[in-house]
């Protein structure tokens, strides 16, 4: 067993089809700069998981000691468990997360904790194990997280670059001579996947018909993007964001914040914009020229901007 193992894992952001993916089209999702670290060091008698300043202990018989009330913190426990016991591994740990992008907003967070935290402890104890199974551990994870995912985040995150995804070991390597610059903006509204992607699912079962005319434009919609992304043609790629973020809309997706900054960032000559993630609030990206940024200098207080296309799961020195 190792002294110390540390793994970081990137965000992402879904270009084309959140939700829509859920029920089965594909989706063209990319890994970010943004990532998430999970420093790992062995210990003798408990288990301690800890972010900032909220931490989470366990006793050998996996029994939650500290604190008294359910932390965000267990089904990262649940899943290391696992591993531990799948690869026969007695021991006890403490692990160090920190994320460089915020939780509930669409950014792929707690993919990126999961799967940098698998890859971590499988550098601890030296376990040979494939990128299948730390995706396969990390949906684990996000189950419990967001009740029912279709896998795009852990899949990412794991393998990172540009992914045509189509549910889970159905993905295909978005090869580009260009990755496109993005910019996030976060509206600063969490809101919980589960909730979102239930609602839509709810609203697919309960209107077909209208469900079923916006799949059929996004069918097409998708084809157009991924021919937009291979030509680095970015003029194209934002109306087809644009094109998308109104299917989100009509899905009801949207409010009032996330259409003031997509508003706000067409105005000042984004390409294009849309929801990135399970929508309701969380993050906003667009595409634009290079004096984008500029213009929009004063106007969000929480914006960035990434390179796309970014590595997969790591180990650190
Ligand atoms: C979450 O990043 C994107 C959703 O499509 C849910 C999922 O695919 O698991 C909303």
């Amino acid at each position: 067993m190792k002294e110390k193992a540390v793994a970081s894992a990137p965000g992402k952001v879904i270009l084309f089809g959140e939700h829509f993916v859920v029920s089965g089209y594909p989706a063209i999702v990319t890994a970010i700069k943004m990532r998430a670290k999970a420093t790992l060091t062995p210990r003798h008698d408990k288990f301690m998981i800890k972010s900032g300043q909220t931490s989470a202990v366990w006793n050998s018989n996996g029994e939650q000691i500290y604190p008294s009330t359910a932390t965000p913190f267990q089904p990262l426990f649940n899943m290391a468990s696992r591993i531990m016991e799948d690869f026969g591994i007695s021991s006890f740990f403490n692990a160090e997360i920190h994320s460089e992008s915020p939780g509930a907003a669409g950014l792929g967070s707690s993919a990126a904790v999961s799967v940098a935290l698998a890859k971590a402890l499988a550098s601890l104890y030296n376990i040979d194990m494939s990128i299948e199974s730390v995706i396969h551990y990390s949906m684990l994870a996000e189950k419990e997280f967001h009740g029912r995912p279709s896998g795009i985040d852990s899949h990412i995150t794991a393998i990172g670059g540009t992914l045509l995804y189509n549910g889970p070991g159905k993905y295909q390597n978005l090869k580009l001579d260009k990755h496109p610059e993005i910019l996030i903006v976060y509206t600063g509204i969490k809101r919980k996947t589960s909730k979102m992607v239930s609602y839509v699912q709810n609203l697919s079962a309960e209107r077909p018909d209208e469900f079923t005319q916006l799949t059929e434009i996004y069918s097409e919609l998708y084809k157009k993007a991924v021919e937009a992304l291979k030509s680095n043609d970015l003029i194209l790629l934002g109306r087809l964001m644009t094109v998308n973020h109104l299917l989100l809309k009509c899905l009801g997706l949207s409010n009032t914040v996330v259409e003031n900054v997509v508003e706000t960032l067409l105005e000042k000559g984004a390409y294009g914009a849309k929801i990135t993630g399970a929508g309701g609030g969380g993050c906003v990206i667009a595409v634009g020229d290079d004096e984008l940024a500029k213009h929009l200098s004063g106007h969000f207080p929480s914006c960035w901007k990434s390179e796309t296309g970014c590595k997969g799961v790591s180990e650190e020195a």
